[in-house]
């Protein structure tokens, strides 16, 4: 079955005829595992109404641009970036030519400026108009522009036409979107992913930890996956659902992420340390629970191991990714850190910014490099830190 899992797609209908398929594609993309999100023109909603939409998707659908309501839920910009794909389906000759020029004067034409995700436009227009060389001219100027071009079928159009304009079946559609994500370049590469919080106890029901969510190690563990890879996540407590395909390793404490993180390394291609381990524990846990008494009180902590280092300092050492999430300095404390810790790369963030947050802007620094990473939601970021460290092995 063609797998759209964790994918968030969002749906741009414009006002042709073949918007009425969006009904069935949205079925078909849903049942593939995608989330799902859909605006559209107002003419648009002369041939598929909002509701029907709306009650598919099991979301609010986005028409206006300066629409109070909808932005105070989700503005569209925050849309933009949420995505994983802004897939335009019918895309009619006026759409095609409005974001040929960079117009944004509409909810869609503005998402697609403002996005960083992967673009697919599905045609559909009559024949004639298909073959009209300003359309051929800004379907090229797409096309350079990295958008995926999905169709257009030929065969009997509504006006009476034969020829290609029809747009493309929803059963297609869904096949060439799932299609763009299957990149295939961490084939046969091993990946070991540390994630979220640890907790140190301080007695039976207390710890110390912080605010990490998991959410950036669980974004690359799926998109590893997808592009190929055997991800073995260990994982501390957060509140996510694993990732399909990937192998979950519950722990706790630090000193357990250790214990889990050595036994995994066994024929480990790739070691990414994404969890906010904490740095130090309790020098003892209590075994009841401790009563107030003084005004103050002195807890002794002391440091943890630090994992990553153990593990750049392995004679068989995977190639060794670590994150540094910085409050300041983001860069030259990200630099110290690569060099201090041994690794191979590092993604330095704003810590303030990202813990909890589902859009991230990061830098990936080397010994000899530094690149900033386009912002966008951890799915689009890892993706990127995947192809950054796909590059980087085959240069090995
Ligand atoms: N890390 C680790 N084990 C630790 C601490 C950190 O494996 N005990 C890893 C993290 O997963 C991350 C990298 O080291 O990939 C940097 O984490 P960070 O908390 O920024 O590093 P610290 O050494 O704790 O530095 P700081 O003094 O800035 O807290």
């Amino acid at each position: 079955m063609l797998s759209l899992t964790n994918k968030r797609i969002l749906l741009g209908i414009t006002g042709g005829i073949a918007a009425y398929k969006c009904a069935e594609l949205t079925r078909l993309l849903i049942k593939a595992g995608a989330e799902v999100r859909v605006g559209m023109t107002r003419a648009a909603t002369e041939f598929i109404t909002p509701l029907t939409m709306q009650a598919l998707s099991g979301q609010r659908v986005h028409l206006d641009l300066l629409d109070s309501d909808a932005e105070a839920a989700m503005g569209h910009i925050e849309l933009a970036r949420w995505a994983d794909l802004v897939l335009i389906a019918p895309a009619t000759a006026d759409f095609i030519a409005r974001i040929t020029l960079g117009q944004a004067d509409d909810i869609l034409s503005t998402m697609v400026l403002a996005t960083s995700a992967k673009i697919a436009i599905a045609p559909a227009m009559n024949q004639a108009m298909w073959a009209d060389d300003s359309t051929m001219t800004n379907l090229n100027v797409l096309i350079d522009r990295g958008y995926n071009i999905f169709g257009p079928a030929e065969g009997e159009q509504a006006c009476g036409d034969v020829g290609p304009g029809r747009m493309m079946e929803p059963a297609q559609l869904l096949e060439l979107s799932a299609s763009l994500f299957e990149t295939g370049e961490l084939a046969g590469k091993n990946f070991v992913i540390t994630g979220g919080p640890t907790q140190e106890a301080i007695d039976p029901v207390r710890f110390i930890s912080n605010h990490s969510s998991g959410k950036m190690a669980y974004a690359l563990a799926a998109e590893a996956v997808a592009a190929g890879a055997k991800v073995t996540l260990i994982s501390g407590p957060v509140n996510l659902p694993t990732p399909e395909s990937v192998k979950r390793i519950d722990v706790i404490t630090a000193a357990q992420m250790l214990v889990a993180t050595h036994e995994a390394m066994k024929g480990c291609d790739v070691f990414i340390g994404v969890a906010a381990v904490a740095d130090y524990r309790p020098v003892e846990v209590a075994t009841q629970k401790i009563k107030k008494s003084e005004e103050q009180m002195q807890l002794t902590l002391v440091k943890n191991p630090d994992i990553i280092s153990e593990i750049a300092q392995l004679e068989e050492k995977p190639f060794v990714v670590g994150f540094a999430a910085e409050t300041n300095d983001i860069v030259s404390n990200g630099k110290d850190k690569l060099k201090r810790k041994g690794l191979d790369m590092l993604f330095a963030n704003n810590a303030t910014e990202t813990f909890n947050s589902d859009s991230i802007v990061v830098t990936a620094l080397t010994e000899t490099s530094e690149t900033e990473l386009k912002p966008g939601n951890k799915n689009v970021v890892a993706r990127n830190m995947l192809q950054l460290i796909a590059a980087a092995l085959n240069e090995r």
